[in-house]
């Protein structure tokens, strides 16, 4: 049978000019058979274009997302939780590295996807142009808004190509615990004063349906869904993860002794599953289109702390440059002083 690794033993001997359908079967059994496509492994180009096009519409989505949460970090409410929201914070921006470090090994550089992301071509997420108006919502989007991703993203771990997936593994690790903190901040307020407990359920309120949105268009209008699970990139529709995630939500907010604002969620024995309202989907296309609450400010405040953070770059990149002659290695700097932290050093403040 016809594997990655015959692919990749293939091209060692030199049989470049083999003809694309050759490579095309190859790649066809690697996914076929489960088995990772790796970075010099031959594979179509509208694979390596979705796979640009989705994981840096992911590392985008996770440095945008630093800003509605570091906008809490000097008002949280003690040490404690302070501590808590800026480590939180600071995992965003890991996970933003990981993310274009897999982007750059499919021939794309970070320079090049965040000058789309600035320029508009590239997306994040629609949820991250929503406002954190209280404390609250530091926990809702902890337990929904991080919820909602580990439930997308856990079966990313299992995605076919490997840079992404072995990245994927960490980051929902460090998901998990967000989730938890969300939904601990969460359950303190509901079982606080009466105002903590209304301030709660206000904030559930406003990112309960935004945070069903995150999974994307319904099946039927999802452009490359069909595809990507094909290519064995998504492993399940953006309706089934919906599902999952309302699934799992509904007992959760039991617990808390808050409510999902939807008149219509309600258990049915016949699906086992819960049924749910229909979503405002006109509000998530006009979302997409950068006419929601916060595009702007966003991508006004990410454009400006990339500006800002120029000269951090430069003088990481002459630092590189300086020790470029081996003694990097020896002292102790190898790896990612010149690259991958220096990009986003300085970069992540909030407006
Ligand atoms: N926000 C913005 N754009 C969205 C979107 C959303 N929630 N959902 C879908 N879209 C866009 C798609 O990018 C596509 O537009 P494009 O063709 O211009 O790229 C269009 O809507 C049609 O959607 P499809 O269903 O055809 O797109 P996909 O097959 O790519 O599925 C997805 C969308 C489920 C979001 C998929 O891309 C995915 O699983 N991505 C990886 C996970 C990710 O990006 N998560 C970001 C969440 S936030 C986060 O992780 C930060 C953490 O800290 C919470």
């Amino acid at each position: 049978m016809a594997t990655a690794a015959a692919h990749r033993t293939a091209r060692a001997d030199g049989t470049a000019d083999a003809d694309a359908a050759a490579y095309e079967a190859v790649f066809d059994a690697a996914v076929a058979a489960d088995e990772r496509i790796e970075p010099r492994d031959w594979m179509p180009d509208a694979y390596r274009a979705t796979l640009i096009r989705q994981i840096a519409q992911h590392a985008h989505s996770e440095i945008i997302g630093m800003q509605p949460e570091a906008n809490w970090i000097t008002r949280a409410p003690s040490l404690r939780r302070k501590a808590i929201l800026m480590a939180k914070v600071q995992d965003e921006a890991g996970h933003g590295l990981y993310l274009y470090s897999a982007a750059e090994t499919l021939g794309t550089s970070r320079d090049e996807l965040l000058d789309k992301l600035h320029t508009g071509r590239q997306k994040y997420s629609s949820i991250f142009n929503y406002p954190t108006l209280t404390w609250a919502d530091v926990g809702a989007i902890g337990w929904l808004v991080d919820g909602a991703a580990i439930t997308n993203q856990v079966p990313l771990c299992r995605c076919s190509y490997g840079p992404y997936a072995r990245a994927m593994v960490r980051i929902c690790k460090e998901e998990s615990f967000h989730q938890r903190q969300g939904y601990e901040l969460l359950l303190a307020l509901s079982r606080g004063t009466p105002e903590q407990h209304a301030m709660a359920q206000d904030a559930v309120d406003r990112w309960w349906w935004p945070s069903l949105m995150m999974f994307g268009p319904p099946d039927d209008e999802s452009a490359h869904s069909a595809q990507s699970m094909a290519w064995k990139i998504k492993r399940h529709s953006n309706d089934e993860l919906r599902q999952r995630f309302v699934d799992i939500c509904v007992p959760q907010a039991e617990s808390l002794g808050l409510t999902l604002p939807d008149p219509q969620l309600r258990w049915n024995e016949e699906r086992v599953h819960y049924d749910f309202g229909p979503i405002d989907w006109t509000e998530f296309w006009e979302v997409l289109k950068g006419n929601g609450p916060c595009n702007e400010q966003r991508i006004t405040q990410r454009r400006r702390a990339h500006d800002e953070g120029a000269w951090v770059r430069e003088a990481a990149a002459a630092y590189a440059a300086k020790h470029s002659d081996g003694t990097r290695a020896a002292d102790g700097h190898a790896g990612t002083v010149g690259g991958a932290s220096a990009h986003q050093a300085g970069e992540n403040g909030e407006a």
